[in-house]
């Protein structure tokens, strides 16, 4: 399992003492598989010193500026001056609450690859988008305008995240048909772009994944792992879908 994802994206929740217990659930409890944390740049040390060296402590996003006056952002050089060179970029909420299109996507995954940073990139579609017959497309363009110019030998350190919107924090998460269609077609697309590349690019799925469904979409084979939001803010749902996936 050791090539599975289970990542925890903790979004804008969870205090220091929350984080605290958290971490004392987990203190010797060791996974088959990769697990990681995406959680608030004011928290990233204090998750990366409690929880377990395997675990992979991801930002949930960085600035497309390396440094300068751009008063609120936090750059990524800030972050590798932390010893965090994980990062969450694209995520729908920032596309969609936050206005980040493809081309600051993109901006931000060829600075973070520039800094040596391991990235989740996130894509996926609207409802709209997907009533009107447009998913794929969709995901076509955001997978060629968010890696334009990223070369095959930097390919290796991207995560790809499906996560449809109307799936987030909703309870509906995507069927398992419609997560294999997406996922392989996203797969496909990678493979066209980098047809050099040895090492298959995971891909994850997210969007409503919680210890009820995890065990029908944990038999989706194209699926490398899963991106969790609300369902890994307890830690006893957390552990339970972690225990659930690798059974
Ligand atoms: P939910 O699991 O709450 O639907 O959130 C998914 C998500 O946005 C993970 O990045």
């Amino acid at each position: 399992m050791k090539n599975k994802y289970l990542i925890a994206n903790w979004k804008m929740n969870l205090l220091s003492k929350d984080i605290t217990d958290f971490s004392e659930y987990f203190k010797n409890f060791h996974s088959k598989i990769n697990l990681g944390i995406c959680c608030n740049f004011l928290y990233l040390e204090q998750v990366k010193k409690l929880f377990p060296k395997s675990w992979n402590i991801y930002a949930q996003n960085y600035s497309e500026f390396l440094d300068g006056a751009y008063t609120g952002e936090t750059s990524c050089l800030m972050l590798k001056d932390k010893k965090i060179s994980h990062a969450l970029i694209g995520h729908s909420e920032r596309r969609n609450l936050f206005l980040e299109n493809n081309s600051k996507v993109n901006t931000k995954i060829l600075l973070g690859l520039k800094y040596d940073f391991k990235l989740i990139f996130c894509i996926g579609e609207t409802l709209e988008q997907r009533q009107n017959n447009e998913t794929y497309q969709v995901l076509e363009n955001q997978i060629k305008l968010g890696l334009l110019s990223v070369k095959n030998n930097e390919i290796s350190n991207i995560i790809i995240a499906y996560e449809p919107v109307w799936a987030i924090n909703t309870g509906i998460s995507a069927t398992d048909e419609e997560i294999f269609l997406a996922v392989d077609f996203i797969k496909k697309t990678i493979k066209n772009i980098y047809p050099e590349t040895k090492e298959a690019i995971p891909v994850l799925y997210g969007g409503s994944v919680n210890d009820k469904n995890i065990d029908v979409l944990k038999k989706i084979a194209v699926v490398d792992g899963f991106l969790v939001g609300s369902s890994s803010l307890k830690k006893e749902a957390f552990l339970n879908l972690i225990k659930k996936y690798e059974k």
